[in-house]
């Protein structure tokens, strides 16, 4: 198992490209399941998750491939239409096959998900929509078991602003007979991306980014051809790496007012930042202030890089509250964090930290989860010694080469077998 070597202290400079987004890129690859065809995808990312994607989609009698830069997706009618265990337990956003499968062939059998480390995370708000819809959903054998001869439009009131509840209902109603309201649903630039996506499919959709999203069912959809959006997940953490390391690093290639939410956090701080209309760059600051984050649904502060900015916050004057707000676990940074020394009391879904700046030392630590692999990262590139971050098949899931990036920038971090 690959394990990532850090040796910290050194200011990272230079600039770096944000690759495709993960979170767009997963729900794009699934909604090919509403059109049989030939798609085709530009700045999908190399990733663990995207691997589990292809698996499942194979599996579905789909042929994925790359040819250049295109990302290629052969889709046929499945002989089966069940969504294995085996596959779904790798990766939770399987679960949005469910909606494209069921829209178009009428059945799914799609594996429960399951927990995992950062929450219950239960599916509850993709299945009650799709019974709106006209589905029948029973739970069987740890298999969601789905069937609609139609599916029928119908005014939908999430009860939380799920993002991948949305996604998956917004695949689900492009093919529904008549019109389907979604009320209170994810403004995530990630749900723009798909409705964008599906319309050049021929999907009739409005509303994307505010609460309220219609669509009018169509009886068909064409292959895609879209572009992947920029991680801005990934260009977050790219900045914080910057901002903990003292550099002067500029991120290109990613969307600013996606991440205005981390700006502004780190103008808080104290960091000077400077944006164009694909880059924002962070210059050095000797000793930034703390600030209290809460993490929100879009346009909040995201919660996948509530465990980077913890980082962040070990390294600032003063004391910061940090409040999670999306998931009821995910905090199991903290205690790796603690070992690395650094001053944090977690309590339920918040955690105070004391920031102190030298204060984190080199030890070795252990990733449970793919925000917190980043976390211990940039943690570690703000010590002064050699820091061992083990289980980072957590990091590969979701980060493109973020050693090589962060080698580009004067990083040194290696990987080892
Ligand atoms: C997506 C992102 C993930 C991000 C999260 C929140 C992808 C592939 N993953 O995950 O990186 O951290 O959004 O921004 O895009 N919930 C329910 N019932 C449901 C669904 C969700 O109670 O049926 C709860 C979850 O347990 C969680 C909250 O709603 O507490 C948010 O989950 P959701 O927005 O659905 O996250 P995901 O789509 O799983």
């Amino acid at each position: 198992m690959d394990v990532m070597i850090i040796k910290g202290g050194t200011p990272l400079n230079g600039s770096v490209a944000t690759s495709g987004a993960k979170n767009a890129a997963l729900p794009l690859l699934f909604a090919t399941l509403l059109a049989e065809g030939e798609h085709s995808f530009l700045n999908v990312p190399f990733l663990k998750d995207i691997d589990s994607t292809e698996l499942l989609l194979n599996h579905l009698n789909c042929k994925t491939y790359r040819d250049g830069e295109q990302f290629k997706v052969l889709v046929k009618k499945p002989e089966s239409i069940v969504a294995p265990y085996d596959i779904v337990r790798k990766m939770r956003a399987s679960i949005l096959c469910l909606g494209p499968l069921l829209a178009r062939y009428g059945e799914a059998k799609v594996s429960l998900p399951g927990g995992c480390a950062i929450g219950s995370r239960p599916i509850n708000l993709h299945i009650e929509p799709l019974r709106q819809l006209g589905a029948e959903i029973e739970i069987e054998n740890g298999y969601v078991i789905a069937r609609a001869n139609k599916l029928v439009g119908d005014r939908i009131v999430f009860d939380f602003a799920t993002v991948g509840g949305t996604e998956n209902i917004m695949m689900a109603a492009s093919l529904c007979q008549g019109e389907t309201i979604l009320e209170n649903v994810a403004k995530e630039p990630e749900i723009v991306d798909l409705a964008q996506c599906l319309r050049g499919m021929g999907a009739k959709i409005e509303g994307e980014g505010s609460s309220v999203i219609t669509i009018e069912g169509v009886d068909e959809l064409t292959p895609a051809n879209h572009r992947v959006i920029p991680d801005r997940i990934e260009a977050g953490t790219l900045l914080i790496a910057g901002a903990i390391t003292g550099g002067d690093v500029k991120v290109t290639n990613c969307v600013p007012k996606d991440i205005d939410s981390l700006i502004n956090k780190l103008v808080d701080c104290g960091f000077s930042i400077e944006t164009g209309s694909d880059w924002v760059r962070v210059r050095p600051c000797a000793q930034w202030s703390a600030v209290d984050v809460d993490t929100a649904p879009h346009p909040g502060f995201p919660t996948d890089l509530q465990a980077q900015f913890m980082a962040l916050m070990t390294q600032a004057k003063g004391t910061s509250v940090i409040t999670e707000r999306i998931f009821e676990n995910r905090f199991m940074h903290v205690q790796e964090l603690a070992r690395m020394g650094a001053n944090i009391t977690p309590k339920s879904q918040v955690s105070v930290v004391r920031g102190e700046k030298g204060g984190l030392s080199s030890a070795p630590v252990m990733a449970t989860d793919l925000r917190a692999s980043a976390s211990l990262i940039l943690a570690a590139l703000a010590t002064d010694g050699e820091t061992k971050v083990s289980r980072i098949y957590h990091l590969d899931r979701g980060y493109e080469n973020l050693e090589v990036k962060l080698q580009g920038l004067g990083g040194q971090i290696e990987r080892c077998s």
